[in-house]
């Protein structure tokens, strides 16, 4: 079958590679239907990610058709059409149990900080992913769920990551009505954030990045104010001058470790890779929090520690709420906001790309060419 293969940093290649097998009476093979490039993707395309090994294939955001079951499986049939979450869940551990499908305590054999994500480097279990033809889905009975009638393909295979993660970083945020939410970061996530801070109530949005399109995307869709932190001389003095000095309400990190706007962080967390990412935004985010409000970080970094200002943290007060999203948790809820209209998430699409051109998709997301917001991988059958 045809799948993208990682040859290290920056050199992704499509390639030939042996069909997925069952291994487990848990498991199911997945005809690809769809598969996107997450920003996630982008630190381990960058090397940021220890333990990514060469020949492994990205992707924890799919659709596919269920084609073979484990003997185990119960409520999946061959033939359904399903969106798979990218966190592999065993659905009955003690975490599971709580609903923190994304900190399953079974599925990753390799540590203990985060169950297993599909296509997500030996840190996160050392499973591959569907950027590719066929994909083996582990707990199949868990979190896959088949795609409701008359939703659109592009709509579901944005509810497996995308969606779920934007919410929870709202949602974390303990939005209170009336608030001042400012998102960093205006990829995929972060506007999705800003849209769905507008369900808990926020009274204003302000997303804030240095890519004109985007910020001109999330203005349009989210609906929020925008602003370009190059053109700021301070991102924090600038949001305590608007929020009458007190900071704003709540701060959602949608940047993680591939920050820009420090010289200082992109050396130690970019380039040296002395620390886990360059922590730009989550410094932003925390100094420009009013005291005592909330950090929502869905923004991802490595294991190892990063310089953010924990004295500013303890000084104002600051909660912290952080996490992976637990999309099986919030499947139910988002799946009745897609069909009511309330959230469109297929209007992020902007690029559909053959998946023998992986290597050119990757270059384009990662490089912020032709106004890209979110790419989508079609592997041949799904073209037909
Ligand atoms: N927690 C989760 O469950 C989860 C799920 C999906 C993605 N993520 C993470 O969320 C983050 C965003 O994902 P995405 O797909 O939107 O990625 P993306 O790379 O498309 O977007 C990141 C955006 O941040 C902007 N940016 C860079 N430095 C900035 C700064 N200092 N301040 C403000 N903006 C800045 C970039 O210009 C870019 O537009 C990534 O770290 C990704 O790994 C987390
Ligand atoms: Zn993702
Ligand atoms: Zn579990």
């Amino acid at each position: 079958m045809l799948a993208m293969n990682y040859r290290g940093p920056l050199r992704v290649r499509i390639d030939h590679k042996p069909m997925p097998e069952i291994l487990h009476p848990q498991d199911a093979i997945v005809r690809v239907t769809r598969s996107c490039i997450c920003g996630s993707d982008l630190h381990l395309y960058n090397g940021s990610v220890p333990d990514t090994r060469v020949g492994m294939t990205f992707g924890h955001e799919f659709t596919g058709v269920v084609e073979q079951l484990g003997e185990e499986v119960e409520k999946l049939k061959i033939g359904d059409h399903v969106l798979v979450p990218f966190n592999i869940a065993c659905g009955t551990c003690v975490f599971c149990q709580q609903g923190l499908y994304g900190n399953c305590h079974e599925s990753n054999s390799q540590a203990t900080a985060v169950g297993g994500i599909f296509g997500y480097s030996h840190t996160a279990g050392g499973y591959n992913g569907g950027q590719a033809e066929y994909v083996r889905v582990p707990y199949a009975d868990v979190s896959p769920t088949v795609i409701p009638e008359g939703m659109d393909p592009d709509d579901a295979v944005l509810l497996t990551d995308v969606v779920p993660t934007g919410y929870q970083a709202a949602e974390m945020g303990g939005i209170q009505p009336g608030d001042t939410v400012v998102v960093f970061g205006a990829g995929p996530v972060g506007i999705m954030a800003a849209r769905c801070a507008w369900l808990f109530g926020a009274g204003r949005v302000i997303v804030i990045d240095c890519v004109d399109y985007r910020l001109e995307f999330a203005r349009e869709y989210a609906p929020c104010e925008a602003y370009d932190f190059r053109s700021l001389e301070d991102p924090v003095v600038f949001i305590k001058g608007t929020t009458e000095s007190l900071g704003a309400d709540v701060c959602i990190d949608a940047v993680g470790a591939e920050a820009a706007g420090s010289a200082l962080q992109t050396v130690l967390g970019r380039k040296l890779l002395m620390q886990g990412g360059s922590a730009t935004a989550l410094h932003w985010a925390i100094n420009s929090v009013k005291k005592g409000g909330i950090v929502s970080i869905v923004g991802v970094y490595g294991p190892i520690g990063t310089h953010i200002p924990i004295g500013n943290v303890v000084n104002k007060g600051i909660t912290i709420r952080a996490n992976q999203a637990s999309v099986k948790r919030l499947l139910p809820r988002l799946i009745e906001h897609v069909q009511s209209g309330v959230l469109d998430p297929k209007a992020l699409i902007t690029h559909r790309i053959p998946l023998e051109d992986v290597s050119d998709a990757y270059r384009i997301f990662s490089a912020k060419l032709d106004d890209c917001i979110k790419p989508v991988l079609m592997p041949p059958s799904a073209r037909t």
